[in-house]
């Protein structure tokens, strides 16, 4: 250990946990890794990593003498003050965030006055007090409690937990607090300290703006297409205004992942159950679930009938650099293509083993040529960088077909449409390129 670092412990080691531990050890921590899946535990053991984090094998690897790993909450009970949490808040079936991992960890702690909850789970406003509220009931009212909301990107989490735009903590004032910002402060980020309930609400509302986000310039995309504007040059117009700014103003199949469809959706909910109808955030619900759909009818206008016509979809991932598939747009359109009668063959290069486990009744191509092979349609759906470095020539020999979707706006329109192809973006002129300049 770092003379001047405590032992911290991180329940639960997903993509959060799993960076969190790996960046505090990093600087200097010895970290308690604790998770309730065997397999993830003997695996970390291992020294596998059982996601794909770019540079996360990396991190674990060079910290490792400081990273243990254990099923037994009690192994970072008795080393360490600080206990992050960064269990799992699945949406439930109503879209109120399911905290019943987080419910199960504050039930599994004993009393102290020693130790503090850090929660870096997503949670509704509200989730500290009701916590609190259990663990005076709990005769736990010696333990802390800290807000600490995480804003890593799959894909950039280990760049984005040592480089953060901000550090937030909600606390009550006390020393659990100060200990956290105490361990982020080699980072030099900009810290906010705020009280709990604000905490977790910058953390909502930070993601169900950035989800407004794209479904604005989506809508735009769509007028676009409708009017003979292109998107491409419309963001790009627009995103230098530094009001505005360039990020998440690229137009496509909308949002998908791990938490901004449920962040949203539970942000949505908590305003219901506050008595507040939050309007504009059904519309971007609304506008995505449409966007990811607008696929089939550019494929319906150019091939008419989709039964038995083969269809190639590029990419699996909600994202690219992960093999992360919940919430995808791969999932909603493969059952689509198939409910249309197509025959659909998909390739990713990491998440075809989480794929596997969702999607069914599709054929796993294992390359981006196998796969756009006999297609008579390709739609790109995450922007791999291999993706958009293929030969299109290549490409259009091998397929049956001529038309390309491109359902992130990221590929070569000029290439493709010179190899003889027929290019199709999101919210572009026809061929992708811009007219009247
Ligand atoms: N993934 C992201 O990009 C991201 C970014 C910011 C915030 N978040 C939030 O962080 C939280 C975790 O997300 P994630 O993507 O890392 O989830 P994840 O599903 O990858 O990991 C959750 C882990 O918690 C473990 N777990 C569940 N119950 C447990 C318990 N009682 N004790 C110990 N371990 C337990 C699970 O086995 C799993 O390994 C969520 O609230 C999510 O909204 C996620």
């Amino acid at each position: 250990m770092s003379a001047d670092r405590q032992p911290i412990g991180v329940i639960g080691t997903g993509y959060v946990g799993l960076v969190t531990a790996a960046g505090f050890a990093e600087l200097g921590s010895d970290v308690w890794c604790i998770d309730i899946d065997a397999d993830k535990i003997e695996c970390l053991e291992r020294g596998e990593i059982p996601i794909y984090e770019p540079g996360l094998q990396e991190l674990v690897a060079r910290n490792r003498e400081r990273m243990r790993f254990s099923m037994d909450i009690a192994d970072a009970l008795g080393h360490a003050r600080l206990l992050f949490v960064a269990v799992g808040t699945p949406p439930t079936y109503s879209g109120d965030a399911d905290l019943s991992a987080v419910q199960a960890v504050v039930d599994s702690i004993p009393p102290s006055d020693r130790h503090a909850l850090v929660m870096k789970s997503t949670v509704p406003v509200g989730t500290g007090r009701a916590i609190k509220r259990v663990l005076r009931e709990q005769d736990k009212d010696g333990l802390r409690y800290v807000s600490c909301p995480e804003f890593l990107k799959e894909g950039t989490a280990v760049a984005d937990f040592l480089e953060p735009d901000r550090v937030v903590i909600g606390d009550d004032g006390d020393w659990a607090g100060d200990a956290v910002a105490a361990l982020y402060a080699p980072l030099d980020a900009p810290l906010v300290r705020t009280d709990i309930a604000s905490a977790e609400m910058v953390k909502l509302a930070s993601n169900a703006f950035l989800a407004t986000k794209i479904s604005f310039i989506n809508e735009i995309a769509n007028v676009c297409e409708e009017t003979g504007a292109d998107v491409i040059e419309v963001a790009k117009g627009m995103g230098l205004d530094a009001r505005i700014g360039p990020q998440f103003l690229q137009a496509g199949l909308g949002f998908g992942g791990s938490c901004f469809p449920k962040d949203v959706t539970a942000l949505k909910q908590l305003a219901g159950n506050s008595g507040y109808h939050f309007q504009l955030l059904n519309a971007v619900i609304e506008v995505n679930e449409l966007q990811k759909r607008r696929v089939m009818s550019k494929l319906h206008k150019h091939l008419g009938s989709l039964v038995g016509k083969r269809v190639a979809l590029l990419g699996l991932a909600f994202k690219p650099n992960t093999d992360d598939m919940r919430e995808a747009t791969s999932l909603v359109l493969s059952a689509r293509l198939q409910a249309d009668g197509a025959k659909v063959v998909v390739y990713d290069p990491v998440a075809e083993g989480e794929a596997r486990k969702l999607i069914q009744g599709v054929d796993f191509a294992q390359s981006a040529m196998e796969c756009v092979s006999g297609a008579d349609a390709v739609v790109l759906v995450t922007e791999w960088a291999e993706f958009k470095e293929l030969d299109w020539g290549t490409t259009a020999e091998a397929m049956s077909g001529t038309l390309i979707i491109d359902g992130r706006n990221a590929l070569d329109a000029e290439a493709i449409t010179a190899a003889g192809l027929i290019y199709e973006g999101i919210g572009r002129t026809r061929d992708g390129v811009a007219k009247d300049h």
